[in-house]
Order: structure tokens, then sequence, then C-alpha cells
């Protein structure tokens, strides 16, 4: 089958890439020549396990090609994707749609032939049947249907998810759009996915429904954390004990500094406004919202206590500043409320991160001293804060660490040790909800 996928970021790149590998033809666009160049000359704008290998080797193999320009990479597709941001809207934490919309109508004036425009970006209830009444507005007499078909990879792990999904939602209106989903998924089937076919409204809402209600998860562990913080408890042995029982599960429930990235954060707030809008409030997730933002905040407290009530005239090392192991993304990232939190208190911050260290320099304060490796971060610190639990912070050797901090003081965000291993080396050791 033949596909154009409209937007080259996270998941308009790696979707289209996936698809390319599996057999089908694949042009994605961007509007951004910049990246478009790059991507032309092999270069793989984000940093993802896997990504560069899969994109090169699909292009050399003729399957994926990429360019700026709508009406070629339309020529004769079955498919267009919708991949384009659909960031919080400034001012009222809405998703803004108008790259979704504007890409509608640019599609709108380019149908030739029956296709299927998917939105593969995370889009509010509803929003499908906009695109298609801004199609049918444009064109009157094309042939088209339009489905929704929301992407559930993670950012660090994109390809085996989008390769090896728990499940793919379509949601279509009518089967002809289904049948030529089906197709574009086929390979999957091999695997025995599940493809599960509903209205577009119901697969819209579960993309928010599925973020919302890991998020949730995330904060309900956070929250018992903070109890066990209080009552001697230790989190982790909780999590195990709740996770064991099936109808719980024990993904996600791994206590730390909050959740961050580019989908939970905006996702959940854009689900509280569309419950708002149609007067079906969600108390739920509101608080999530809530008590994840005032947590992020409240982690610089926790650092603080841990350096004896304050931070002032102290230089702090910081290790890891993505929101996760495995990417470069710092969007919404604990390190962006802890860091300036810290230094606002009076403190030096020494920063590492693996990969995201260019993307910092323009999110945090220009006084952050960035090193090369997690030594030299430690170096005359009077603390040493791991906010990403990226493997490498996961086999540190602690008595080279403990030479190189002028004081033994560790903050765990992430729980990677175990208190046994770090404080018979003369640390004071603290970790999240243990
Ligand atoms: C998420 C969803 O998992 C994915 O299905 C959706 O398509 C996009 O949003 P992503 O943001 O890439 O993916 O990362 P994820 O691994 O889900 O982590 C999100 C945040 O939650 C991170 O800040 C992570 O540190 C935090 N987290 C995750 C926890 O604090 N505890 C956990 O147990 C799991």
């Amino acid at each position: 089958m033949r596909i154009a996928m409209i937007g080259s970021g996270y998941v308009g790149l790696v979707s289209g890439a996936c698809f390319a590998d599996f057999g089908h033809t694949v042009t994605c666009v961007d509007k951004d020549e910049r990246k478009i160049n790059a991507l032309l000359q092999g270069e793989i704008p984000i940093y993802e396990p896997g990504l560069d290998v899969l994109v090169n080797g699909n292009r050399f193999a003729g399957r994926l090609s990429f360019t700026t320009d709508l009406s070629s990479a339309m020529k004769d597709v079955d498919a267009v994707f919708i991949a384009v941001g659909t960031p919080t809207r400034r001012g009222d934490g809405h998703a803004d749609l108008s790259y979704v919309y504007a890409a509608a109508e640019e599609i709108a004036a380019l149908l030739s032939r029956y296709t299927v425009i998917v939105t593969k970006s995370t889009v509010p209830v509803g929003t499908a049947d906009e695109v298609e009444a801004i199609i049918r507005r444009v064109a009157p007499e094309a042939d088209f249907s339009v489905a929704s078909n929301p992407e559930f990879l993670r950012e660090g792990a994109a390809i085996d998810d989008f390769k090896r999904p728990d499940r793919v939602v379509v949601g279509a209106d009518d089967e002809r759009a289904r049948e030529v989903l089906r197709k574009l998924y086929r390979p999957l089937n091999l695997n025995e996915t599940p493809i599960m076919f509903t209205n577009r409204r119901t697969a819209e809402l579960i993309k928010y429904a599925a973020n919302a209600f890991l998020a949730t998860k995330i904060t309900f562990i956070n929250e018992m954390a903070d109890i066990c913080e209080k009552t001697g408890a230790n989190v982790q042995d909780v999590a195990r004990g709740i996770g064991l029982d099936r109808r719980i599960g024990s993904k996600f429930l791994h206590a730390g500094p909050g959740y961050g990235g580019s989908c939970f954060p905006k996702d959940t707030m854009a689900l509280v406004r569309t419950a708002e809008q149609y007067q079906a409030p969600t108390r739920i997730v509101e608080a999530v919202v809530e008590a994840n933002a005032a947590r992020k905040k409240r982690m610089v407290d926790k650092i603080e206590s841990a350096c004896g009530g304050s931070v002032k005239g102290k230089t702090i090392a910081i290790l890891g500043l993505a929101f996760k192991p495995e990417t470069d993304d710092m969007r919404d990232a604990p390190s962006l409320d802890i860091v300036p939190g810290l230094i606002d208190r009076g403190a030096t911050v020494q920063a590492h991160d693996p990969q995201s260290i260019k993307e910092a320099k323009h999110l945090l304060p220009d006084s952050v001293i960035y090193c090369d490796d997690p030594y030299l971060t430690a170096k005359d610190a009077d603390a040493v804060v791991i906010i990403t639990e990226w493997n490498e912070y996961r086999a540190l050797n602690i008595e080279r660490l403990g030479k190189a901090l002028r004081r033994r003081v560790m903050i765990d965000l992430r729980n990677i040790y175990k208190s046994e291993e770090i404080v018979p080396l003369g640390f004071d050791y603290t970790s999240v909800g243990r």
C-alpha cells in the first residue's frame, strides 16, 4: 500500500519508518525544510534507539522517502496519516488543533481518488468529525473517509512498541476505511495483535483514557510513597504487593519525582478540559494533574532537607535531565522544576545527562555547569541527586563517586539503589517512599 505521513516528529517518523519496514511505500512530509534535508542526509533529528538503522535501511530499499511537498507525497496514496503536533493551547489548556486542521485543508485540495485520512496525532473527541467537515467543505465531490488511529508508542521503546503493540485501535465509521487500515496493519496479525475497531469518537477517547489511567497509576503510587515515608513502610514492596494482583498489574507503579514527557502532562490536561466542556468533569484526573505538578516542585524541598535544611551556597550534582532514560526529550521533565528550584534557593548546579544536554542548555538557567561524566559532575559537590534512571547510573562506582564529592549525600529520586549498598560507604542516602 502507499501512504503519506504528514508530520515527521516522534510519532510520524517512527510510524512512517515502521510502516515502510512492514513493506508499504511511505512518504514522510514535513514543512520544516531543515528537518527534511537532515533526514535526506541520513541524519535523525531525535534520539531514539534503532531509529537511524530503520529509517536509512528502508530509504535505501526505496520504501521510505522524505519531502516538503505534500502534493507529490499524496500521489496515488491509499491513506494519508496526520501525525502533526497537538501542543497545549496557551491560556486554556485545550489541545491546539490548528496544525491538524491546516493539514486537513491541504489534503482536501489534493484528493484525486478514494483515500482514507487517518488522524494519528492525539486529538480530542470529535476531531475526526471536524476533519471530515473541513475536507467536505473544501472538496465537496471528493471520495474519502476519515479514521482515527491513535498511537500508543513510548519514547525510548518506540520501534518495539509500534511493531509489537498490545493492541491497535482503529476508529472508523465505514467498512471501506476499516478495510484499508486492516491491510496496513496486516503484518501485525502474524503476531496475533488484537486490532480493535470502534467508532471514531471512541478511538479518540481511548487514547486519552489510557494516558490518564497510566498517569493516575503513577500518581497513586507516588502518594503511597509519601505515606510510606511517614509510616516506615516500603513503597517498592507495596507496589509489588498490589501489582501481583492481576486486576491491578505491576507496570507503572514505580514511585519517583512525578511523571513528565510530551504526552501525560499535555493529555491529562486536555482530557480535563474536554470533560469540562461536555459537563462531565473528571475529578480524578483533575486531582492527578494537580498532585503531579505539586510533586515535581516538592522534590526541591526533599533535596533541601537531605542537605541538612538548606542548599544555599552548596553545590548540587544532578544526574539525569531527560524526562526518562533513552531519550533526549526534556518536555515537562521533573528536572525543569528541580534545577531552577535549587538555583533559586542559592545552590550551584553541576549536571550530567547522556543525551539531553544540548536541549537542556535552552531550557535551564545559564548558570548550570554541564559535565561530561557522572564523576566529574560529582566533583566537590555537597550532594548528588539522581533524577533520571539512565542505565549508566545503575552501576556507578560508588566509592569513586564518594571520593569526588565534598559530602557523601545521595538523593535517589528513582530508587535505583538500595540503602544497604550506599549507607555502608558512609553516605547519607535518601530515596522515594522507602
Ligand atoms: C507515554 C505512554 O506510555 C504512551 O503509551 C503514549 O503513547 C505516550 O505517553 P512516554 O511519555 O514516552 O509514553 O513515556 P512513559 O514511559 O510512559 O513515561 C512517562 C512518564 O511517567 C515519565 O516521566 C516516567 O518517568 C514516568 N513514570 C513511568 C513513572 O514515574 N513511574 C512509572 O512507573 C512509569
